[in-house]
């Protein structure tokens, strides 16, 4: 692989500035080891910053792979994120301050996001919503988004959030995974320009959905919907204006044990159907909470902007339960980063003064490519700490990211973490750790990351499979429905080793101790930061009429980190024409959303197999990125390949 000998070579190392570290929310270097000495003191600190209706006096549980945390203590999620502050000085401070695309705007004060949240919560209590039943949200980037989610944490209802980018297929499989009663989505959303037609999506996903009883509309485009304004489906679909006009304003939180449910979130996986991630309340907003304190050195003035969707699970900890839960101001954006210049990240990172700004390397390869004038053209000066996370980071955007947009001034923080971890667990401290590009670091204090070989032996040098090797306060508990998938798929690597987590990633320790993620090492890729299982694609693909068989592989990409290539075996009698492939691009996007079409599709006869029938997406992977084959000695035809390559290569000139 050369992107391991470009790493090989970088030994750039960037201590945090002075004055930041002298400033810094952390700056002790002896966390680290006291949080190693006694884990569990570490995290029961960390735990009594958020606010407990009854403390707990058991801090874990660890029967591998079980853990609880926090087990008999009570708190509230939204009263730790939105009350609390409103009660006290922060009352009229900016909570929520978001721009849409189009460039309409809204701030609301800790003090109207109270409002807002337990007008909702009553909404969601007139509907019959109970504490443990489902609520599925499917929205834009708008602040509503963010007041559905606390507003189901008031009541002790479980979100489970479905990126407004997904189509009505994905959407549907997650509300009957899921079992959700209510719907939450919005008239339509922006994007370039353009109307993404939510509720049309919605429509066509609750036909198939038996468990929908109400669905909420948010009006956000205020186009007509499905063609007509009248599609409101009466008896089962309101405005949410509407319904929070009617609401009560005052709606006390619901006390939560803190193994309670607060959201399940959808991700990939190596096979088919996605799992829903479950998190808890107590453990996940503990580490939620520290880890943004800590990691993004929030302080009372800072305006903090994390560019995800909440439609991912950076958004749920980083733009929502996080920053909030410190009392941050927090910037929302509803658009794309090149809407309606390639400048929009940097008009609003000056319009509003961001101090801290979090985003993704796919985000930093495409800026990296339109140019350094853009960012140019705007005052970054009140930038003072830059973020990384979603897939790993390249030496050169990294350098380039430190450059243009931190003036040379600001550290980076590269954060490893995934839906399963809840928060983050290897990162620099930014007051403490030299950075170096490229590299996440170290595990943040009180987690245990090492480098395993398949025999679960430790790799201190070198590369290896990543591990985390004791429980942490924000893991997931279990996939929604399949315990035994979690069993399975989290704990299951090392035969007799239930206490080792394996979260599917590959990785490099260096001399210094840091890890660089190399990525996975399952059948799962990670497309412009998004996590795409093969398999899903493949089924997509072969759900069409014209397809035999479907192998989807993986192949480098500048600016999407990888893009999918997939090779395509059509039934008897279909012809492959170029109106095919274009078909077969947008039902792959039909079925499961735009982020999962396929770059490239290959028309096959066949595709190479082993002699006992097993795909060799080996080779098709090396046809893709047009490498040298490797071993081709169990292929049953070796015919295969040179035809299939021979065409990749027509495809590419
Ligand atoms: C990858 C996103 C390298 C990794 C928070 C992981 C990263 C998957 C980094 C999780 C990083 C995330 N450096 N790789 N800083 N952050 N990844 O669940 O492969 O959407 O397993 O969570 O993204 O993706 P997920």
């Amino acid at each position: 692989m050369t992107d391991i000998d470009v790493l090989l070579q970088e030994h750039r190392k960037f201590p945090p500035p002075d004055a930041f570290a002298r400033a810094a929310n952390v700056s002790d270097p002896g966390i680290y080891e006291r949080a190693a000495k006694d884990y569990e003191a570490f995290w029961a600190g960390c735990a009594r910053e958020l606010e407990w209706s009854k403390p707990f006096s058991r801090v874990l549980e660890w029967k591998p792979p079980r853990a609880t945390w926090f087990r008999d203590g009570e708190l509230n999620a939204s009263v730790n994120c939105v009350d609390r502050h409103a009660r006290g000085a922060r009352r009229d401070k900016p909570a929520l301050v978001w721009e849409g695309e189009p460039g309409d705007t809204l701030t609301l004060t800790y003090a109207q996001l109270l409002d807002q949240v337990c007008r909702f919560a009553s909404v969601l209590d007139s509907l019959g919503v109970k504490k443990g039943d489902r609520v599925a949200i499917y929205l834009p980037m708008i602040p509503e988004a963010a007041i559905a989610m606390l507003g189901c944490a008031r009541i002790g209802a479980v979100h489970s959030v479905v990126f407004g980018g997904f189509s009505a297929e994905s959407l549907r499989d997650r509300i009957v995974d899921a079992q959700a009663k209510v719907l939450i989505t919005a008239d339509g959303g922006f994007r370039r320009g353009h109307v993404v037609p939510l509720k049309k999506n919605a429509d066509d996903a609750i036909a198939e959905t038996p468990t929908i009883e109400h669905v909420v509309v948010v009006r956000r485009t205020k186009e007509p919907i499905g063609g007509s304004p009248a599609s409101m489906k009466a008896g089962r679909d309101q405005w949410w204006h509407d319904l929070m006009a009617k609401a009560s304003a005052s709606r006390p939180a619901t006390a939560m044990n803190a193994e309670d449910i607060l959201f399940t979130l959808y991700t990939s996986g190596t096979t088919g159907k996605p799992k829903g991630i479950v998190h808890t309340t107590g453990g996940y907003l503990t580490q939620c909470a520290y880890t943004t304190k800590a990691i993004f050195d929030l302080k009372e003035d800072d305006v903090y902007w994390c560019t995800a969707d909440v439609g991912w699970v950076t958004g749920h900890t980083y733009i929502v339960y996080g920053p909030l839960a410190n009392g941050a101001t927090c910037l929302m954006y509803e658009g794309a980063p090149d809407w309606p210049a390639k400048d929009r990240f940097w008009e609003l990172c000056e319009k509003y003064g961001v101090t801290i700004f979090y985003t993704a390397p796919t985000a930093i390869r495409a800026f990296m490519k339109w140019g350094a004038q853009h960012a140019k053209k705007h005052d970054l000066s009140k930038l003072r700490l830059l973020g990384s996370v979603g897939e790993p980071i390249n030496p050169e955007a990294w350098m380039w990211y430190r450059e243009h947009i931190g003036g040379d001034r600001c550290p980076i923080v590269d954060t490893w973490w995934q839906t399963e971890t809840g928060a983050t667990m290897i990162s620099p401290l930014p007051g403490i750790t030299k950075t170096t590009p490229g590299s996440a670091t170290v595990a943040f204090p009180g987690i245990f990351a090492e480098l395993l070989d398949n025999n679960a032996k430790r790799i201190d040098v070198g590369g290896g499979l990543l591990a985390i090797t004791k429980p942490w306060p924000g893991m997931l508990r279990t996939i929604w429905g399949d315990d035994e998938r979690y069993v399975r798929t989290y704990f299951s690597k090392w035969p007799g080793r239930p206490d080792l987590y394996f979260p599917g990633d590959g990785a490099k320790r260096d001399d210094d101790g840091y890890f660089w993620i190399l990525g996975r090492v399952d059948d799962v890729l990670n497309v412009a930061g998004h996590r795409i299982g093969t398999m899903e694609v493949e089924s997509a693909l072969v759900d069409h009429p014209s397809v035999a068989e479907a192998a989807v592989v993986g192949k480098a990409h500048e600016l999407k980190g990888q893009a999918l290539a997939a090779f395509v075996t059509l039934r008897e009698g279909t012809k492959p024409t170029t109106e095919l492939n274009v078909e077969l691009r947008e039902h792959v996007a039909n079925k499961i959303g735009a982020i999962a079409k396929p770059d490239d599709i290959i028309f096959s006869a066949d595709l190479p197999k082993t002699r006992s029938g097993k795909i060799m997406r080996r080779l098709l992977r090396d046809i893709a990125e047009g490498r040298t084959l490797g071993d081709t000695t169990t292929l049953a035809d070796p015919a295969v390949v040179a035809a299939l390559r021979d065409q990749y290569e027509g495809l590419e000139s």
